[in-house]
C-alpha cells in the first residue's frame, strides 16, 4: 500500500519530528553531509566510524539514519532486532553501488586465501565476504593489523586504498572503485584557490584522487577534518570534501573561513546527490509512517556482523 506523502503545510516540521522521535523512543543519527537543517535536529552527528559506534551502543527502540543506505544498513547489522529507518531508500553511494556482490566474489577468486578489508561504504553482501571493515577514520590502524602472510584485498575505494598503502607501506590489491563526488574535485580550481588564499590550510578526504591529495596539508575523515579546524591556529581552510561538513565547522570555529572546492564540471559546491535525497519532509514522513525501513535477512546480517564487530573491537 502506498503511503500518503502529503503534509499539512501549517505543520511545524521540526517540532513534529522531535515529538515523534520522543514518542517512538528513537535516536536520530546524522552524517555531516546532510542538509544543515537536518544536522541541527540530530541526537548524534558524526563520521561513519562514530555513527557505527553510536548505533552499536544505543538502547533506543528505533534508529533513524540521516545518511546513505550503507550507513543505515550498518546500523541494522549491529541491531538486527531494531527498526532502522532511512528517510529515502534511494540514498545510495557510488562506492557501494559499483561493487556488486557477484563481481566482487569473482574478483576474490583470483587470489589464494586473501585477507579482505572492505571500506564501510559497501553493501552488507560485500561486508559478509570480508575479514575486516574499516572507515576513513581508522583505515591505517586496520590495515596495519592485517596478517603479514596473506594477500590483502582492499575494496571498494581505490583512492582510500592507495592512501593506506602509501602511509602503512603494506602491499594491497585494490578493487577499482571510486566516489563520484570525491574523484571529481578539480585540481586546477584547487591550485587557483591556494594561490588566492595562500594562508589557508588545505583539508582533504582520502577518497579524493591522488592529483588532488598531493596538494593537501591534512588528509583525514570528516571528523578528523573537524578536529583540525579547532586544533589549528589558521584562520582559513580550503575544504576538499562534501561541503555539508562546513556547517559543523562554522559552529565549532566561528569566525574562521571555510572555502569549498568546485568539481571538474565547474559546480561551485560539489555535493553528494545521494546524501541530499534526505529532506526534512521525508524525515518527518518516515517517523510518522515508521517506513521506509532497512530489511536484511538474519543470516546475511550475522555474516556481515563478524568483520564489522572486529573493526569495532580493534579501533
Ligand atoms: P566519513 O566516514 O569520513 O565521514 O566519510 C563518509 C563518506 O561517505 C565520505 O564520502
Ligand atoms: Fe558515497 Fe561519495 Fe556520497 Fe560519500 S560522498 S556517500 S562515498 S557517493
Amino acid at each position: 500500500m502506498s503511503q500518503s506523502t502529503s503534509i499539512d503545510p501549517t505543520l511545524d516540521l521540526r517540532a513534529e519530528i522531535l515529538r515523534l522521535k520522543r514518542e517512538l523512543n528513537a535516536i536520530l543519527l546524522c552524517h555531516y553531509y546532510q542538509d544543515s537543517e537536518i544536522q541541527d535536529l540530530a541526537d548524534d552527528l558524526g563520521d561513519s566510524l562514530a555513527l557505527a559506534r553510536r548505533a552499536a551502543a544505543t538502547d533506543a527502540d528505533v534508529i533513524v539514519f540521516c545518511g546513505v543506505h550503507f550507513m543505515a544498513e550498518t546500523a541494522k547489522i549491529l541491531n538486527p532486532d531494531k527498526l532502522v529507518l532511512l528517510p529515502d531508500l534511494k540514498a545510495g553511494c557510488s562506492l557501494a553501488d559499483r561493487c556488486p556482490e557477484s563481481d566482487f566474489r569473482a574478483f576474490l577468486e583470483r587470489y589464494d586465501n586473501p585477507f579482505v578489508i572492505s571500506y564501510v561504504n559497501s553493501s552488507a553482501a560485500v561486508k559478509a565476504m570480508s575479514d575486516l571493515i574499516c572507515t576513513s577514520g581508522n583505515v591505517l590502524k586496520m590495515v596495519e593489523r592485517a596478517p603479514k602472510d596473506r594477500t590483502i584485498v582492499f575494496a571498494p575505494d581505490r583512492n582510500l586504498g592507495r592512501f593506506a598503502i602509501q602511509k602503512t607501506g603494506r602491499d594491497m590489491v585494490l578493487w577499482p572503485g571510486g566516489c563520484e563526488v570525491h574523484e571529481v574535485f578539480s585540481e586546477k580550481a584547487l591550485v587557483q584557490l591556494k594561490h588566492r588564499h595562500p594562508e589557508a590550510l588545505v583539508l582533504a578526504h582520502p577518497e579524493c584522487a591522488d592529483n588532488v591529495l598531493r596538494h593537501a596539508d591534512f588528509i583525514g575523515s570528516t571528523k578528523d577534518m573537524l578536529d583540525a579546524v579547532t586544533r589549528e591556529t589558521r584562520a582559513s581552510f580550503i575544504v576538499v570534501t562534501e561541503p555539508g561538513v562546513i556547517h559543523e565547522m562554522q559552529k565549532r570555529a566561528p569566525g574562521k573561513q571555510f572555502i569549498p572546492v568546485p568539481n571538474e564540471a565547474g559546480c561551485a559546491c560539489n555535493t553528494c546527490p545521494h546524501m541530499r535525497l534526505n529532506t526534512l519532509e521525508k524525515l518527518y514522513l518516515c517517523l510518522r509512517d515508521r517506513a521506509p525501513s532497512i530489511e536484511l535477512s538474519p543470516e546475511l546480517a550475522q555474516r556481515a556482523l563478524r568483520p564489522l564487530q572486529r573493526m569495532l573491537d580493534w579501533s
